[in-house]
């Protein structure tokens, strides 16, 4: 196990009715004035938004509002928040919503101290060393930043999709997680949320550490409470107790405990990352396309960890080789993803002929020569990957 520091400092209120204490708790962690960040229309459609703001006002907390924020976000959005920040003298970013909506809003919180270009963060040319606080009142469980220091914007011009990690600094003061609030969220939206969770924990999981008992063993673990519970929600949308597994372990997934000790792969991310960048398609249902792929190709190239995933994770028998062992985990993760109903290659995501050249040029440009840490890809792997992801 390598050496780690892990350093989770956020507040965690879980269950029903809880986004009745968000007045009290921004006033807890010292806010005058909120800025409130949304999306596209859903929390004023559910009433989230009301009851926000009652609560704000009755703990006498200002705010302001920023809504509008698209699923994966753009820089111009962070821009006009920076600006309206500094305009209202907000204090505390209150992002009411999923990850866009929690990642522009720590984007904005990094962005609102700094003389720069906040996207000098992402760029990796300056370290985020202030920031405005961030609250979170989560309304999807998938990206797991309610939990995370990370966040992940896309600049418009050139559709760079590019994240920034942080150890701490960007990590939510609190976040309020009321299973409830997530009766609303379409099929798809729910399914590509568990494809999300999943990924956060096997980009973990798929690591040459060895002596990670721990970390596999949580992993593992999380995986199957998630397999569990995941068709229980796309049958009953309002069964709370599945709801709520589902809530935690998104937030579980990704705020560190599934990796400690590992060196990460995160090789699937980045090869997604184009894919949603260039064809604007959800992360999570690009997720489902390519994370298969790479284990596919992985198959040929680092076995080990697929076929103890494919014996622990999905119960594939111990028989035959491990390449054999390894493909069945394969399968049996595709037709799970299936049968949620999401897409497992490309043209079932709605892209015909991806242009595979863009993607690799650009995963490359963004990403360096090589990708990922349990085999680090070429631009030749790479290319395997996207083409393996086109099916027969
Ligand atoms: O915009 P509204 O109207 O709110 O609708 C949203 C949006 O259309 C809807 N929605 C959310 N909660 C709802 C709801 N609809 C009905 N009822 C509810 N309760 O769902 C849609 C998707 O929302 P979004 O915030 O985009 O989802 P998600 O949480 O999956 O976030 C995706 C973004 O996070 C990034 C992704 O790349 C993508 O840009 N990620 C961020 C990470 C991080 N910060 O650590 C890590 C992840 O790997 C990921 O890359
Ligand atoms: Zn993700």
């Amino acid at each position: 196990m390598n050496n780690f520091i892990f350093h989770s400092p956020t507040e965690f209120i879980f269950g029903k009715a809880t986004e009745m204490q968000v007045g009290a708790l921004a006033k807890k962690y010292s806010a005058r004035k909120v800025m409130i960040v949304y999306g596209g229309g859903s929390v004023q459609r559910s009433g989230l938004l009301d009851k926000v703001k009652h609560s704000l006002l009755e703990a006498g907390i200002l705010f302001c509002e920023l809504g509008g924020v698209q699923p994966n976000p753009v820089d111009t959005k962070v821009y006009e928040g920076i600006d309206l920040c500094r305009r209202e003298q907000a204090d505390m970013m209150l992002a009411v919503g999923g990850g866009s909506v929690i990642d522009t809003a720590k984007a904005i919180a990094a962005g609102v101290p700094y003389d720069g270009d906040f996207w000098d963060f992402y760029i990796g040319k300056v370290q985020v060393t202030k920031a405005l606080k961030v609250a979170v009142v989560l309304t999807i469980p998938a990206a797991g930043s309610e939990g995370s220091g990370n966040t992940v914007i896309t600049k418009l011009d050139g559709l760079q999709k590019l994240s920034l990690r942080t150890s701490g600094i960007l990590r939510p003061v609190f976040s309020i997680m009321n299973p409830e609030l997530t009766y609303t969220l379409p099929a798809f939206q729910t399914a590509c949320g568990i494809a999300d969770m999943m990924a956060h924990i096997m980009e973990r999981y798929f690591t040459n550490t060895k002596e990670v008992e721990i970390a596999d063993r949580l992993c593992e673990g999380t995986l199957k409470a998630i397999i569990s519970e995941a068709p229980k929600v796309m049958k009953e949308p309002r069964n709370y107790g599945a709801r709520a597994n589902l809530m935690w372990s998104g937030m579980i997934a990704h705020n560190g405990t599934c990796g400690v000790g590992c060196e990460e792969d995160w090789a699937s991310h980045f090869l997604e990352h184009e894919v949603s960048a260039i064809y604007g398609v959800t992360h999570g249902a690009g997720l489902a396309v390519i994370f298969p792929a790479w284990m596919t190709w992985m198959v040929e190239h680092n076995v080990d960890k697929i076929a103890q995933y494919a014996i622990r994770v999905w119960d594939v028998p111990e028989t035959g080789n491990k390449e054999a062992i390894a493909l069945e985990g394969v399968s049996r993760l595709k037709a799970f993803l299936s049968s949620l109903g999401l897409p497992v290659m490309f043209r079932e995501l709605g892209i015909e002929k991806p242009d595979i050249d863009r993607l690799v040029d650009s995963l490359h440009r963004n990403k360096g020569e090589l990708v990922g840490n349990y085999v680090k890809l070429t631009r030749e792997s790479t290319k395997e990957i996207y083409d393996l992801a086109c099916g027969e």
